[in-house]
């Protein structure tokens, strides 16, 4: 039986916009940030799968990046995205 050293890793990326100017991760740029993201874990060969979330209730800190399985990040911006790299792997 083989085995693969690396296995299938996803990451939610909440895009609700609220409405009314309220803070919201869309607000801040999530809907821009998710398909870099994608774009960025891609070009580097990893096995990622990249959606779209719902709120996460933690909208005054967004953008709020889920790694399944893992950390919750906040304040995910396109100049932070080396953060989700280094807690992919962690
Ligand atoms: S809008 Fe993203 S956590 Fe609420």
């Amino acid at each position: 039986m083989s085995t693969s050293a690396h296995s299938l890793r996803r990451i939610g990326v909440c895009t609700h916009r609220r409405l009314d100017g309220q803070p919201s991760c869309a607000a801040r740029g999530s809907e821009q940030l998710l398909p870099a993201l994608r774009g960025r874990l891609a070009g580097e060969g990893r096995d990622v799968e990249v959606f779209p979330l719902g709120c996460l209730g933690d909208c005054e800190r967004g953008p709020n990046v889920k790694i399944v399985g893992g950390e919750l990040l906040h304040e995910v911006t396109l100049e932070r995205l080396d953060a989700v790299r280094v807690a992919l792997d962690e």
